[in-house]
């Protein structure tokens, strides 16, 4: 089969390219060419496009760069490549997934699209935008959220997001086109090497500078949510872009076993061979000033029973291998910048040990 892959090149991306390789496909990329991966030598890229501007009896010649804003502009190329799937990795507006659907009309014969669990009510209630919990698991056909733009008014937003950042929107004009049916994946937590949130670097650093404890709020140690290891997730996205039966369905993919916050730390710090341990403390032990901005009453796991049956899904990395993989990776790829994580509620060492004293 022919494959589209928009985006492809950065964390989640090149594990999908190169499975869809070993399964026999064909892989075309489309991206800037900012970020490159190892992709297997078979794999085509599409990074610009020579145009003609004619102006009277006078033609400039100019290139355009492979950029998702004026996908519409590369529609001939598309053509040429006529491939039967797309994957767009990176769909976060409204505007992306139109322009998808509108270029790749006529061409492609369905679209798989990149979402997240972020899409729940239950996500708007740990934000605080929402207030009533939700129950969880959540299934594909729990709640969304009632209000839009998860990120707009966060001073901080997560890497890469625009400000119109919705994949409710993406999800919608995704799968209410009849002539270019839709596959959603909405993707949890995910962690793994080239991770560029960095997501298990806070804990391992405090782990490497042989902290007796990590210092968690209660409500913060027992809080539950689905992660996925980036080469399973992968495979999961792989697996619904090969699939006829995925054509019109959302799935979940997030791993099986959840755990609290402190017992997956715990693990962590077990397989980095760390000797201390994590410590959960009462609200009203920690300093004032030290505010929590999310509501941890609600949990946010989901369950992803329906790709495993319909899809035939499951790890092909296990949770002890994929643990082990990312602290390698980490421990050589230190973040340059302390934005780029995205553990807010550590508290600093010098407060840690206060509180430490403290309960002794
Ligand atoms: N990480 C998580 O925990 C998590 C959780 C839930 C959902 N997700 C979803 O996962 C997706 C991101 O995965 P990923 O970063 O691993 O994807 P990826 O496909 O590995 O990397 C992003 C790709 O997009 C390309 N790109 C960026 N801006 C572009 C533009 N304007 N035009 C064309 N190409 C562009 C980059 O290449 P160039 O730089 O060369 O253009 C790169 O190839 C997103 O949809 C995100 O919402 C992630």
């Amino acid at each position: 089969m022919k494959i589209l892959v928009i985006g492809g090149t950065n964390f989640i991306g090149p594990h999908v390219v190169r499975y869809l390789c070993a399964m026999g496909h064909k892989v075309t990329v489309f991206h800037r060419g900012k970020t490159i991966a190892e992709l297997p030598s078979n794999v085509d890229h599409i990074l610009d496009e020579s145009l003609q501007h004619t102006f009277g009896d006078w033609t400039k010649p100019s290139t355009l760069k492979g950029d998702r804003t004026h996908l519409d502009k590369f529609k001939n190329k598309f053509e040429e490549i006529s491939p039967e799937v797309v994957l767009d990795m990176i769909p976060y507006t409204e505007q992306d997934a139109l322009m998808l659907m509108n270029t790749f009309k006529g061409i492609a014969q369905r679209v798989v699209a990149i979402s997240s669990i972020d899409v729940y009510r239950a996500y708007g209630v740990i934000l605080g935008g929402e207030f009533e919990v939700v129950p969880v698991p959540l299934t594909e056909n729990s709640p969304l959220r009632q209000k839009l733009y998860p990120f707009r008014e966060m001073p901080n937003r997560p890497i890469n997001t625009p400000v119109d950042y919705e994949k409710i929107l993406v999800e919608r004009v995704v799968m209410s086109d009849a002539d270019l049916p839709g596959t959603i994946i909405r993707l949890p937590m995910v962690y793994g090497p080239n991770d560029p949130l960095h997501r298990l670097y806070p804990y391992l650093q405090r782990m490497d500078d042989n902290r007796p404890a990590i210092v968690l709020e209660e409500s913060i140690a027992q809080w539950r949510g689905s992660y996925g290891y980036v080469e399973n997730v992968a495979y999961a996205i792989a697996l619904a872009i090969c699939d006829e039966r995925a054509k019109d369905r959302i799935y979940h993919v997030a791993e099986t076993e959840v755990f609290s916050e402190a017992e997956r730390i715990t693990r962590v710090g077990k397989i980095a061979g760390w000797q201390g341990k994590v410590v959960s403390v009462a609200r009203d032990k920690l300093p004032v000033e030290w505010k929590l901005t999310l509501n941890t009453e609600q949990d946010w796991f989901v369950d992803s029973t329906r790709i495993r049956q319909e899809l035939g899904y499951k790890e092909v990395v296990s949770l002890e291998e994929a643990l082990q993989q990312t602290i390698d990776w980490e421990r050589i790829h230190r973040p340059k910048e302390p934005e780029e994580f995205t553990v807010s509620w550590l508290l600093d060492y010098s407060i840690e040990d206060a509180i430490l004293t403290k309960l002794v």
